[in-house]
């Protein structure tokens, strides 16, 4: 029986909830000592594989820091409680406003538990920093976000990855993704998730084709296998990207079509095929009934894609 995913309390946009036990499947099928995510963003994929060791690392300080503080226990499921209770409140009563007193104030010192309820009452729980690193998306617009039902469900997901990170050797760090690769040894697993070519460009999201390369020749030449997330395509285009980089025999496409909830625009909430390239052989989820197959990852030769 698949358990359902471990829900991590932030929210940010190519969030692989739904791809963490496909890629969970991909991972099992090899052996290694300590699995490495240079763009662990929610953490959602290391949180459902449950390495035993892993360096998870992102160049959003915030996002880091939270983790940091949760396996310090520096920031509880009681301290996030609390304060959600309280600033939940003031929410509710002022409105707006309250939003953007503690946008101001994150923005001018920024705490976890700021971030914790900025994610978590802005519009469409985006994670967008403007280019000299200020959050800045706009109020979500319901006073009652933080209603006690909803401060219960964020606490207990809080409570339960704490739990997971105590009973593993897990290093959270602030890192490029060049100096993260640059560590990886063979015994390691690499996950890359990297932001997606020409979308969310904000100041810890510059995303290039001149990085996309230089990560694939990374990952090209790295001593341990890996699965590397990215798009195939939507209604409107194919990442010409794969037939550029991955159209070679020792490399694997997985594809499976995945709908974004998180986005602020129309446009990033059209279905696309969601793509896992590895450098092992990865075969495809057994099929075993329709709902099933609607859900596996289909193998498909990285040129029949050619843009
Ligand atoms: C698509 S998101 C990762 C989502 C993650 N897999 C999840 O499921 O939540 C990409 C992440 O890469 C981070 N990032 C962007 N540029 C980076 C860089 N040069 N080095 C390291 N991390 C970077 C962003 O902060 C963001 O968290």
């Amino acid at each position: 029986m698949n358990l359902p995913p471990l829900v991590p309390p932030l929210k940010c946009q190519g969030i692989k909830t739904k791809l963490a036990g496909e890629i969970k499947r991909l991972a099992d099928s090899q052996e290694f000592d300590r699995w490495i995510e240079p763009f662990c963003g929610s953490c959602v994929v290391a949180l459902n594989v449950q390495p035993k060791r892993a360096l998870l690392s992102d160049s959003n300080i915030h996002i880091i820091r939270l983790y940091q503080e949760i396996q310090s226990g520096d920031l509880t499921p009681a301290s996030a409680k609390a304060f959600l209770v309280e600033e939940g409140e003031k929410l509710r009563t002022i409105g707006e406003p309250h939003f953007y007193a503690v946008r101001e104030r994150f923005n001018a010192r920024p705490t976890s538990l700021d971030f914790l309820f900025l994610n978590r009452s802005c519009f469409n729980g985006v994670m967008r920093f403007n280019r000299h690193g200020k959050f800045n998306v706009p109020y979500g617009h319901k006073p009652e976000r933080f209603a006690q039902a909803y401060v219960t469900k964020i606490t207990n997901q809080i409570g339960r990855i704490a739990e997971v990170i105590s009973v593993c050797d897990w290093t959270f760090a602030v890192a490029d993704f060049r100096q993260t690769l640059a560590s990886a040894q063979p015994g390691d697993f690499v996950y890359a998730d990297p932001p997606y070519a020409a979308r969310h460009v904000d100041y810890f999201n510059s995303w290039s084709e001149a990085d996309e390369t230089e990560l694939g020749n990374r990952l090209k030449q790295l001593p341990c296998p890996f699965i590397l997330s990215t798009w195939h395509s939507n209604e409107f285009r194919t990442n010409a990207m794969i037939e550029q980089n991955w159209n070679d025999p020792r490399f694997h496409l997985l594809t499976r079509e995945h709908f974004y909830h998180v986005g602020s625009t129309e446009d990033l909430r059209h279905p696309m095929i969601e793509a896992l390239i590895t450098n092992f052989p990865a075969k495809p989820a057994q099929w075993e009934h329709e709902e099933a197959e609607q859900l596996a990852f289909m193998e498909r030769p990285a040129k029949e894609y050619s843009a």
